[in-house]
């Protein structure tokens, strides 16, 4: 069975104290749902982070890496470097990271590559533009994304892949996809797992979705039959607001 996953993606923000803060507020919080919890601090603050939250339920994730094992890639971060700290799951190609640093479906794929070959479990982020959308591409977009970086993967490797449909215009705008169309989406995107890899494991891989998820609507949202969970930005800073939406299954 998958499984229900709520992941805090803290983006570039919070310094040292103010992730000590944060993470004291978490211990804080109680979690009366099933769902497992992730939060993805920068990488400055991913070792802390770690130490501070081992003995908790709470996963410690990154928000990137590099495909490269090692080598003269200034500024980046391996796979084995985040395992050497314990970190087990990474975030890949979130929108901003598409958009701002030019990260393509082939670049992603062997992000995608490094990440499994490592042992890592991968969150997948796509979702499409608003321009998109408004054509009516929506779909034609996410299923070209979900093709490119994942279907030259065999079944076995979707054990680690969590997949997250993140509508590029619904990011930090406040405005959410409708629990119609987030359910509209996830139905396509098992789909398109099922078409290629068969029912079992379209049914097997969680689907999260993200954009403007918040205490308010995370209830109705998490309803949908195939959605999974959600992967959080904004209120993913705010202890509280986090495990109201942890809370929300
Ligand atoms: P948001 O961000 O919740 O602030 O819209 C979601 C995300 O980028 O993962």
């Amino acid at each position: 069975m998958r499984k229900n996953i709520v992941a805090g993606n803290w983006k570039m923000n919070n310094d040292l104290a103010q992730t000590e803060t944060l993470i004291t507020a978490l211990q804080g919080q109680t979690k009366t749902s099933n769902a497992e919890v992730m939060v993805a601090p920068t990488f400055t603050n991913l070792w802390h982070a770690f130490q501070s939250l081992r003995e908790s339920d709470i996963e410690v994730v990154a928000q990137n890496m590099h495909f490269a094992e090692n080598g003269a890639y200034t500024g980046e971060i391996s796979a084995s470097m985040l395992k050497s700290i314990g970190v087990k799951t990474v975030i890949l190609g979130h929108s901003e990271r598409r958009a701002y640093f030019n990260e393509t479906d082939e670049s992603l794929a062997k992000k995608v590559d490094a990440a499994l070959a490592n042992d890592m479990r991968v969150i997948f982020c796509f979702g499409e533009e608003l321009a998109d959308r408004k054509a009516g591409n929506e779909e034609a977009v996410v299923g070209s994304q979900i093709k490119n970086a994942l279907f030259h993967l065999g079944a076995e490797a979707f054990k680690n892949i969590v997949l997250a449909y993140e509508p590029v215009w619904a990011i930090g705008t406040g405005e959410t996809a409708s629990p119609e169309q987030a359910q509209d989406m996830h139905a396509f995107i098992r789909k398109t797992l099922s078409d290629k890899y068969g029912n079992d494991l379209a049914d097997s891989v969680s689907i999260l979705y993200g954009g403007s998820v918040k205490p308010a609507n995370a209830q109705e949202i998490f309803s949908k039959p195939d959605v999974d969970g959600g992967l959080i930005g904004g209120a993913a800073l705010k202890a509280e607001d986090f495990y109201a939406i942890v809370n929300a299954f």
